[in-house]
């Protein structure tokens, strides 16, 4: 995949990317990290055509995805979302969404994978127990983990993962992140990092900065750069 001088603006007075150009072989795990308003999160959505580049391209196969139709573009990727949306129904029908031919054995063994299935067995009436408005309301935590369980029904070759910037419990974080680890095996994956802490095993780090590619590399390069990212670091763990 290639992103070749995506340019993007919202409003034409005011552009948020500016010229990234970035190869991405397949299979490998890339952080996105960066200040707020940096543009991670507009980067992504024109990978998912939510809106198209206004000018360079983004490239899959060495086609540009406009050429592809967008249900194509979306089919081949999960997203995770900050705030998962999960609709009101049973968490069933919620994991089902990612694939609706599912029998309850690959549900789950998806829902393990995701560090999800001991929440649900705990819930009343366990995956048949209504979730959102009008059910039990999940934690931000356990939502994200319906979601991975989704994406991994759903078995898409390119994930984009949004972390969640509210506060979750370390015990959460560390279920989210092992269910993550089996999420993004074998896969394409972008994972908009907030909290910098556990971005050591990554392949490689992209930093965004007003619009721009910055820096480009692994934990480890990026500290000794002493760049962008190392102040990222440093004031996130005040070292
Ligand atoms: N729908 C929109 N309409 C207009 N401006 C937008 C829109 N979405 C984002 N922006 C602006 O584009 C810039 C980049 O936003 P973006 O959401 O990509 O940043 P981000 O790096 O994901 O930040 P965060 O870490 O806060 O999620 C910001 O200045 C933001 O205000
Ligand atoms: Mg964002």
């Amino acid at each position: 995949m290639r992103f070749d001088q995506v340019r993007f603006h919202y409003r034409p007075d005011v552009p948020v990317l500016k010229g990234v150009s970035v190869t991405v072989p397949a299979g490998e795990r890339i952080a996105l990290v960066g200040m707020s308003g940096a543009g991670k999160s507009t980067l992504l959505k024109l990978l998912m055509r939510f809106y198209d580049v206004t000018d360079g391209a983004i490239l899959i196969d060495g086609k540009d995805i406009r050429d592809f139709p967008i249900a194509y573009v979306r089919q081949q990727i999960g997203f995770v979302q900050q705030e998962p949306f999960l609709f009101n129904g049973t968490v069933r029908d919620n994991l089902l969404y990612g694939d609706l031919q599912a029998d309850q054995d690959r549900l789950e063994a998806a829902a393990h994978a995701a560090r999800a299935h001991d929440f649900i067995a705990a819930l009343p009436e366990g995956y048949d127990t209504w979730i959102g408005e009008r059910g039990v309301k999940l934690s931000v935590g356990q939502k994200q983990r319906v979601s991975i369980a989704r994406v991994l029904l759903k078995d898409p070759p390119l994930v984009i993962f949004d972390e969640a910037t509210s506060n979750i419990d370390t015990e959460t974080e560390v279920k989210i992140r092992e269910a993550l680890n089996e999420l993004t095996v074998g896969r394409t994956t972008f994972i908009i990092a907030h909290r910098l802490s556990t971005l050591h095993a990554v392949d490689r780090i992209l930093v965004l900065d007003g619009g721009q590619l910055v820096e480009d590399g692994r934990h480890d390069e990026l500290l000794s750069r002493g760049g962008v990212y190392a102040g990222l670091y440093e004031a996130q763990f005040q070292v």
